[in-house]
């Protein structure tokens, strides 16, 4: 078949599109017996379970009468099997900056923290908040929280202090674990700093365990904060698991949706772990002794999934990256393959256009001879840098594999499996085992065959969302109200005549930039704390290396007030409210908004004018004021 890449990798678990095929049909006929047989061949378990999935879709439970421990998946039975293996390979900032710890290093390591947790108060339930630069203790943390069963949830390094006080708040946590500072790309990030101040204002956090790492000097509140090596060093070198439920939470991710405050998504032990381990040995065709590297922070879901839970739980060995790829210059990815001899690489579209932009000779310095296979992840991969991705990055004997999922996901939905499904540039290609997708139009209606349409999820896997953290009407209510007995994706798709999903993006009003998941009601909301602001719309533009950039149109409350300083202003406090990721590129002011008479905002419109699509406008009859569209395409930032 024409278009398509044929693969030549041996995938060890999976001989080829036929078995693949069978294996398809097994899982989603018998999703109960498949999975259930998968979960008791791949994961160890206190007590193996003998039940599948409810059949309760939104409210769904695998394994129910299964008990086990993530951590134990993760490390003890390597640390047994394979002590001297390595574990986590830490690559620093800094090239020379390097170490890597065995899965029995890592036992004591996550033994002695989990043991100082202990000590402290954390037990089997706690929501504990960890706010860590990408070091080895962020790991540490992880998993300590997994064989406490406290329930982590992350906040990205990136996210101010008002987002963090926001997640606190929301899961009520009542530990924080993070450092002094981070550092990346050759600055420093005041990550303590953030936590005292995002702690002014919230009461449910007792006590703040603080890694020294950069060593700088931080405000020090000695009822309240605990050095984090302090509170290592006089423990226990072993810590037993806890016995959890499959159906026990494991952590709690935010993220952001189409309205209102990110959302906890929340996930279990038993369900997210297969999803997490299974996705991990067959995409990725893992094998003993390779080298993985996915360079996604921990603070996302791809880092929980792909850096710590999939590969630790395969007793692969995982690396950890604390830089960023244009730091000290473009070359930086291909030389932490090369220094680590990387087999397995997986990183985002718009860090590959990136480094597309700098150009080509920054390839020149490494050979990349060890890469096998390259996986991308976040957003759509236009066919031109997957091209490039498979060509000049993999020499055109690598197997690129673009694979489609969400924090709601937990794991790879859509996706090639390495060396066994025939890709197409630009397609994340078929689903994973268990997983039916369908594509349905704007009433509900199933599109078959070759189509264009929403795209959604039919059956429950094992590693689905289980709840929004405090609000599982909200669940419900975001994913299974749309469309009756499906899982809205909040994305678009299509599918080719061979049945290849090309997923497009988001149909919703969430934005994509730069792979991270933004709202844009969350980036109105932050506008609009800005005293001269009165109202605020934000859409996403098309942009050559994020994917998606912000452009907001504002409705100052006086339009004289020194609106040049309100520029600046309003971009601040986008960075104060959310953090810089959520930063507007262009800001128009503006008199009004296109409203219908109703006084709902036109987005469809707004998104056109930003975007310079004013031919393609359509129907604006409809707009209580008609002349503002003219009046916005003339005002053009
Ligand atoms: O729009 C899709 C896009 O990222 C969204 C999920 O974002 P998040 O929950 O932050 O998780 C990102 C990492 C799993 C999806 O709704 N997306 C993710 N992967 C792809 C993608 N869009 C196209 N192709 C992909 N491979």
């Amino acid at each position: 078949m024409k278009n398509f890449e044929k693969p030549k990798f041996n995938n060890p678990h999976l001989e080829d599109l036929d078995s693949y095929n069978r294996q398809y049909l097994e899982s989603i006929n018998s999703p109960d017996n498949f999975f259930l047989n998968k979960a008791i061949e791949n994961l160890d378990w206190f007590v193996e379970p003998t039940l599948g999935f409810n059949n309760n879709f939104k409210n769904a439970s695998w394994f129910e009468d299964g008990i086990l421990n993530i951590a134990y998946n993760c490390i003890d039975r390597y640390a047994k099997k394979n002590p001297e293996r390595k574990a986590i390979i830490w690559q620093g900032d800094e090239r020379l900056q390097t170490k890597a710890i065995t899965y029995k290093e890592l036992l004591e390591n996550v033994s002695i923290l989990a043991n100082g947790l202990k000590a402290i108060g954390v037990k089997k339930g706690d929501r504990v908040c960890i706010y860590m630069p990408m070091i080895l203790e962020a790991a540490y943390s992880m998993l300590a929280c997994m064989r406490l069963g406290a329930v982590h949830s992350v906040v990205f390094g990136g996210f101010s202090p008002e987002a963090i006080r926001s997640r606190i708040d929301d899961a009520d946590c009542r530990y924080v674990i993070t450092a002094d500072e981070g550092i990346r790309g050759g600055k420093r990030v005041p990550l303590k700093k953030n936590v005292d101040i995002a702690l002014e204002e919230t009461n449910s956090v007792e006590k703040v365990i603080v890694k020294r790492y950069t060593g700088t000097e931080t405000n020090w509140d000695s009822s309240r904060d605990i050095c984090y090596d302090d509170l290592v060093s006089k423990q226990e070198k072993f810590c037993e698991c806890v016995h959890l439920k499959a159906e026990d939470p494991s952590f709690i991710l935010y993220t952001s949706g189409s309205t209102g405050k990110p959302k906890g998504v929340m996930h279990t032990t038993g369900g997210y772990l297969l999803g997490a381990h299974l996705t991990f040995k067959y995409i990725f065709g893992y094998q003993e002794n390779k080298i993985f590297w996915c360079t996604a922070d921990v603070g996302w879901i791809t880092g929980h999934t792909y850096i710590l839970y999939g590969p630790l739980s395969n007793g692969a060995t995982t690396l950890m990256f604390e830089g960023v790829p244009s730091y000290p210059d473009a070359s930086r990815f291909w030389q932490v393959c090369d220094d680590h001899k990387v087999n397995i690489f997986y990183t985002a579209p718009t860090a590959i256009r990136a480094l597309i932009a700098a150009g080509e000779k920054y390839l020149e310095s490494s050979s990349r001879n060890s890469l096998e296979i390259l996986g991308t992840v976040g957003e759509p991969i236009n066919p031109e840098v997957w091209q490039w991705y498979f060509e000049k990055v993999g020499k055109s004997s690598c197997e690129v594999v673009d694979t489609w999922w969400q924090t709601e996901t937990g794991s790879v939905l859509i996706s090639p499996i390495a060396g066994v499904t025939p890709t197409k540039p630009g397609s994340a290609t078929l689903p994973f085992f268990g997983v039916i997708p369908s594509l349905v139009d704007a009433d509900g209606k199933t599109l078959e065959g070759e189509a264009k349409g929403n795209l959604c999820i039919d059956q429950s896997w094992p590693s689905q969302i289980r709840t929004v953290y405090g609000d599982h009407h909200r669940m419900i209510e975001t994913y299974f109200s749309t469309y009756k007995e499906r899982y809205f994706t909040g994305d678009g798709a299509r599918r080719d005549k061979d049945g290849y999903y090309w997923v497009t993006g988001r149909v919703d009003d969430v934005l994509n930039v730069s792979g991270h998941r933004i709202g844009t009601a969350e980036v109105e909301s932050a506008i609009v704390e800005h005293k001269n602001v009165a109202e605020a719309a934000v859409v996403g533009i098309d942009h050559d290396i994020k994917g998606q950039a912000i452009y907001a149109f504002v409705i100052l409350k006086k339009i004289e007030a020194g609106q040049a300083n309100t520029y600046e202003e309003i971009i601040e406090q986008v960075s104060l409210s959310i953090g810089k990721i959520a930063k507007p590129e262009h800001i128009q002011f503006v008199r009004d908004l296109p409203k219908t008479r109703s006084g709902k905002i036109m987005r469809r419109i707004l998104r056109k004018i930003a975007n310079n699509n004013t031919d393609e406008l359509g129907d604006i009859t409809t707009l209580a004021d008609p002349t503002i569209v003219d009046e916005l395409i003339k005002g053009k930032a």
